[in-house]
């Protein structure tokens, strides 16, 4: 068995790391495929690296409409519990109210760029490959393989950064791009696999390497403009990808399923869903920075309140809340509701949720019924006895141990990404 060096202690901010691989691409030394030079440029101008001219921010089209159908899932989708929008199915969120903490597999919300393979575990194979490899090769893992390092188990949440988007319009009156999620792009599972950090490091992870980008195994995909932008795949720095990130198997107690990556993918705590690569099917260790869509002309700020050109790729999560509640639910006067729902973050444990019935005028705490978590969410109920029929707006309101509270208003993005304020969800008393 091949020893590995000692991985990096350094933990740059994805930030200060992006204008660093940026000047590297800009003298010659990252590897940009399938992303433009124009969008390399503007990603120069926005993070204020010397010699860059700023380019102007290309507007994305709108989203995809609504279907009755969902091309390419493939469990069955009952109304009771899933949206379709496009190629992916939304959980509706006041379904998991008849659920625990783990969001079951069945009800689990997909999102694909195409559509789900269906692979054969018995003749799959993880490609680990490039010049950060201390041997600049490629090695091979079968699932057996996988199965020989030493498992672990962790309870996390994976989340669309669009998730909660359709509100920038239906609450801050803002357009946005992209699958217009309400708040159920996401799930919690227990997630089973090996950490990645083992299989790098079995592979011969080198000294050089600064940049990991698992690639799925789905279709390529293309934007609705014709463009090719390849397979599914997302630079992780070194650091992040040694940290806790999983190669799953399990999902639940169960194989993965095939719309959540069977047969194995990787998982992210914390950081936005893009970043847990179902299907995968190789990883580029690179000594080089990396860039693909996924890292410049998605997955970051947009528009006038952030950097000319965008942010900084996006890493963790937000903090936000639902109600397991349908939109304009019915609830009878003079009756004690108790009324429950879910918080969560991506930068440490939910410690404190506050609910209003009355739009946010008055607050009173919610009951916890988790310990925080990070990379977890919490449950909560509130018992609620209105007295007089009519139209009513229950808010609910996080902090995280972080001390990062849900804001009144999110900032805009074109995007629609990470969308955090308080929503104002309508209920009527009779
Ligand atoms: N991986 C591949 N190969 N293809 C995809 O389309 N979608 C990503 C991520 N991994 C995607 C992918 C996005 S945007 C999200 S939010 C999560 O998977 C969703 O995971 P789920 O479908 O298991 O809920």
């Amino acid at each position: 068995m091949r020893t590995s060096p000692p991985a990096p202690v350094t933990h740059p901010s994805e930030a200060s790391y992006d204008r660093r691989r940026l000047s590297q691409w800009l003298s010659g030394r990252a590897h940009a495929e399938g992303v433009s030079r124009r969008t390399l440029l503007r990603l120069l101008g926005a993070a204020g690296v010397a010699g860059a001219a700023p380019f102007a921010v290309p507007l994305a089209g709108a989203g995809p409409a609504a279907a009755a159908t969902a091309p390419g899932i493939v469990k069955p989708l009952p109304e009771a519990w899933f949206t379709v929008r496009g190629t992916n199915a939304e959980t509706r969120f006041a379904s998991l109210a008849e659920t625990g903490y783990h969001t079951p597999n069945e009800r689990f919300f997909v999102r694909n760029h195409t559509a789900t393979p269906v692979l054969d575990a018995s003749g799959w194979t993880l490609t680990v490959w490039g010049d950060g490899l201390d041997h600049g090769g490629s090695v091979e893992f079968t699932l057996d393989d996988l199965k020989r390092f030493p498992a672990v188990t962790r309870d996390a949440f994976v989340e669309c950064a669009g998730n909660g988007r359709s509100l920038f319009t239906t609450q801050q009156g803002q357009a946005v791009s992209g699958t217009a999620w309400t708040l159920g792009a996401i799930g919690a599972a227990r997630w089973r696999g090996v950490r990645l950090a083992d299989v790098l490091r079995r592979a011969g992870l080198g000294r050089r390497a600064v940049d990991v980008m698992p690639r799925g195994l789905d279709a390529d995909y293309v934007t609705a403009d014709g463009t090719n932008l390849g397979r599914v795949r997302r630079p992780l720095p070194l650091a992040k990808a040694l940290d806790d990130v999983l190669l799953a198997y399990e999902m639940n107690g169960e194989p993965l399923p095939p719309d959540h990556g069977h047969p194995v993918r990787v998982l992210v705590p914390s950081w936005i869903g893009v970043s847990s690569v179902k299907w995968v099917g190789d990883i580029q260790v690179s000594a080089q920075p990396l860039y693909s869509p996924w890292n410049t002309d998605f997955y970051r700020l947009f528009g006038d309140a952030h950097p000319v050109g965008g942010s900084a790729p996006l890493t963790r999560q937000t903090v936000k809340s639902a109600w397991e509640l349908e939109w304009n639910a019915g609830l009878a006067r003079d009756t004690t509701h108790r009324l429950t729902g879910r918080s969560w973050s991506g930068a440490a444990g939910v410690v404190r949720v506050e609910v209003s019935a009355d739009g946010g005028a008055h607050w009173w705490p919610a009951r916890l019924h988790d310990a925080p978590r990070r990379g977890g969410w919490v449950r909560w109920s509130a018992d609620w006895r209105p007295r007089s029929p009519g139209a009513y707006t229950l808010a609910a309101r996080a902090t995280d141990a972080a001390g990062r509270t849900q804001p009144d208003t999110t900032a805009h993005n074109t995007q629609g990404y990470l969308f955090d304020a308080v929503v104002r969800h309508p209920v009527t008393v009779t």
